[in-house]
């Protein structure tokens, strides 16, 4: 697979990732799923997705535990990204940023994943009564103390509706507060063909500084892959349950997107798919970037990995670009 470098330490990864949330968290049936998730992990890093993503508060710390069990077995062809400062508690996610607790969750996430270093520890949320420079520097100090390669930081995901208008103004101030202290590595935030708002001003602010780019929620929570049907209801559990993209009928006014993607992948052959085009029209938004696709079956793991060998024409793009824009928006 493609090698792609981030950030200031210039850390190597494969230009495809795996997003190990829906394994344990957010996704229909993700705790029923241990041995196939364990599989899909290793066909990640059989392919060559070396970028595991996954977050203390993904199960919670399910998620971590059940990495920790490939890595133990093939730490050196791995390449783990865990997060801090999100709780989950019974009725709420709260966020924690203070120092002590930020050394002592990654106390806890070594010991989970069964590493002694992880290569990209992610301020998850920052928290609203912490300066956000106190949680960064106490997350630097465990840089020197060498339980951690390089750090990152996570925007909140976008929202629909806004495609401009400073979206990512607040992440991009706390960016450069937290530079100020300990650079930052990567920038974790939303990106896909029914959610480009990166676009317009944090991709370029991670480009023009060196800052690798993790495209989290690339295939638009699986919705870009074709493989959904309007109506088809999500468990309870399942954050599509109450995501506005996710009504039948937000399903059925969004499948012109699908429908666009699917004649792309034509033209590449029988066998590409729409999830593959999503993918490498992604990877084709700037050498920085690493998509991180969420899966938890083997198939589609190798079905994501090949998107990385896919080159999009200039005419591909420019028909991505004219599709219609995503209806159902959070706001
Ligand atoms: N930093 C943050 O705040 C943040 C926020 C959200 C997500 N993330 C990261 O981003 C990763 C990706 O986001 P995501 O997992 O929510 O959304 P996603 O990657 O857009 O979509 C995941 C969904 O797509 C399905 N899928 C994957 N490949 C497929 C294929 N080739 N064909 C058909 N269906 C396919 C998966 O199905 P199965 O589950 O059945 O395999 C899963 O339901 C997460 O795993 C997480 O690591 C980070």
């Amino acid at each position: 697979m493609e090698r792609r470098t981030i950030g200031a330490g210039a850390l190597e990864v494969g230009a495809v990732g795996l997003g190990c949330m829906p394994m344990s968290w957010a996704y229909s049936g993700s705790r029923q799923r241990g041995d196939e998730s364990l599989r899909a992990v290793h066909r990640a890093l059989d392919e060559g997705s070396s970028l595991l993503d996954t977050a203390d508060m993904y199960g919670p710390f399910t998620n971590e535990l059940l990495v920790g069990r490939v890595l133990k077995e093939r730490r050196e062809d791995a390449f783990v990204s865990t997060k801090v400062g999100l709780l989950v508690g019974e009725q709420h996610i709260v966020a924690n940023g203070r120092p002590g607790y930020v050394k002592r969750a990654c106390d806890a996430s070594l010991r989970r994943l069964q590493t002694d270093v992880i290569d990209l520890y992610q301020l998850h949320r920052a928290d609203p009564e912490v300066p956000v420079e106190e949680t960064w520097g106490a997350m630097a100090e465990l840089v020197r103390a060498g339980k951690v390669r390089a750090l990152g930081l996570c925007a909140v995901g976008a929202r629909g509706g806004r495609r401009s208008g400073g979206l990512y103004d607040g992440t991009i101030r706390q960016l450069r507060r937290v530079q100020q202290v300990f650079p930052v590595s990567a920038v974790e935030a939303e990106l896909s063909v029914w959610s480009p708002e990166a676009l317009d001003t944090l991709l370029p602010w991670c480009e023009a500084r060196g800052v690798g780019f993790l495209a989290a929620m690339p295939l638009g929570n699986g919705f870009l892959t074709g493989t959904l049907t309007p109506g088809q209801g999500f468990e309870p559990d399942d954050m599509r349950a109450r995501h506005p993209r996710f009504t039948a009928e937000m399903m059925a006014a969004n499948q012109p997107i699908v429908v666009g993607l699917r004649r792309v992948a034509a033209r590449h052959g029988e066998a590409v798919t729409a999830a593959q085009v999503a993918l490498a029209w992604v990877l084709a938004q700037g050498r920085h970037v690493i998509t991180v696709p969420g899966a938890k079956r083997e198939r589609w793991v190798t079905e994501n990995a090949a998107a990385a060998a896919l080159r999009l024409t200039p005419q591909d793009l420019t028909e991505v670009a004219e599709l219609p824009g995503a209806q159902g928006s959070w706001e």
